[in-house]
């Protein structure tokens, strides 16, 4: 059988990794600004991390949510407690698409509505409603566009209340920062607004951070910058530093009900052992603060290049727009430079190391990337 053929490739085969570097299989090791697309979040083969895993399977890997399982009663209440939202529930399942199919179907449970309101540019998975919420019709098949989506501008309050005036909408669904869209903050005043429009018309706002969330930003979740209170908060990505696990956070104010959601593998012992373990890092090496401070320098560093059209971004989720498509600086500065960055569209090059980024790596990349810039 050969692979089902559908992704672009870069051309490097990684066999292992530490820390901020990976290194490839003739022994080439490369800083790592990409973070396997924001998923490693307390590095590479954290040793902390290594050994909780190892503990976990050597005792129990795996049982069905039958059974009580204090690992996630655990993790439940150290996420609660590091991100600030002790009074919130928490629903483990395993990826960011399921987090948003999950948070969708429940706010439609909650307030028995059908329309969801989305943004230009959103992205939010690969599953029918997150797909159909998403503003690239490209990857809808024509089975995604049954659901009753409305886009609309991101930082346009206004358009939000026209939309919900019309009636039935049950959530809006708004990233903290757009990954795929090209790294653009929805902006305070912007939150504010959607958060108290959706109070007023008994629709739930569904905060996605599964790629601004867990530290990247310089906060816990991105949206805590404007201070509001989400009914719906979803994660993934830098959860498990590549185990797989995301998860909905619901508000106080809904009420579960036995059956209402489900999954076989979300919130298993090795999961939970995995974001546990990711928590316990974050906390003891204060990568939240390192995340805030070395992106704040970074940010700083490369408005400074020239030849660049703007710098966005918050914390280490940053992205760098060119007045031109960036594929063959993307490859000078793995080939030449060995760092591997990530891309949104054609013209952003996209941040997203490990928060465990140092300043120096940071100048490493900045003089990088203006030597390359030179010689294109
Ligand atoms: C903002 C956002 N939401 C949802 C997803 C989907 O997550 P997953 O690929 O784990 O399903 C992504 C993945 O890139 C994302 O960036």
């Amino acid at each position: 059988m050969k692979l089902f053929d559908v992704y672009p490739l870069m051309d490097i085969t990684p066999v292992s990794a530490l820390g901020c570097y990976i290194t490839d299989r003739e022994g080439e090791k490369y800083l790592d600004l990409y973070g396997g697309h924001a998923v490693i979040s307390i590095g590479h083969s954290h040793p902390h991390y290594v050994k909780k895993l190892y503990e976990q399977l050597s005792r129990i890997g795996f049982y069905s949510n039958s059974v009580i399982n204090p690992l996630q009663t655990q993790l439940a209440e150290k996420l609660g407690e590091m991100s600030g939202l002790n009074d919130y529930q928490l629903f483990l399942c395993n990826s960011g698409a399921e987090a948003n199919e999950n948070a969708l179907k429940l706010a439609s449970f909650t307030n028995g509505k059908q329309r969801i309101i989305a943004f230009g540019k959103a992205f939010h998975g690969r599953t029918s409603m997150a797909v159909g919420a998403t503003d690239n019709p490209a990857i809808q098949a024509p089975i995604n566009q049954n659901h009753q989506v409305t886009f609309v501008p991101l930082n346009d309050s206004r358009a939000v209340e026209v939309e919900l005036k019309k009636g039935n909408v049950c959530a809006v669904i708004v990233e903290g920062i757009q990954g795929v869209g090209g790294v653009r903050v929805a902006e305070t005043g912007f939150l504010k607004d959607v958060e108290k429009l959706c109070r007023q018309h008994n629709a739930l706002l569904i905060m996605d951070e599964i790629q601004s969330g867990y530290g990247r930003s310089g906060r816990f979740f991105a949206f805590q910058e404007a201070g509001i209170r989400p009914d719906l908060i979803t994660t993934a990505k830098g959860m498990g530093n590549g185990f797989p696990i995301g998860a909905v956070m619901i508000a106080p104010h809904i009420s579960p009900r036995h059956g209402m959601l489900g999954t076989t593998f979300g919130g298993n012992y090795l999961a939970c052992a995995a974001a546990l373990a990711v928590l316990e890092v974050m906390e003891k090496e204060e990568l939240i603060e390192n995340a805030r401070d070395t992106g704040a320098y970074l940010l700083a560093k490369l408005k400074e290049v020239k030849g660049i059209k703007e710098v966005r971004g918050r914390g280490l989720m940053i992205g760098i727009e060119f007045d031109h498509e960036v594929s063959s600086m993307r490859k000078a500065l793995l080939q030449k430079k060995k760092i591997f960055t990530g891309l949104s569209s054609t013209n952003v090059i996209r941040l997203l190391p490990p928060l465990t980024l140092t300043r120096q790596m940071a100048d490493t990349f900045v003089k990088a990337l203006a030597e390359v810039l030179e010689d294109n």
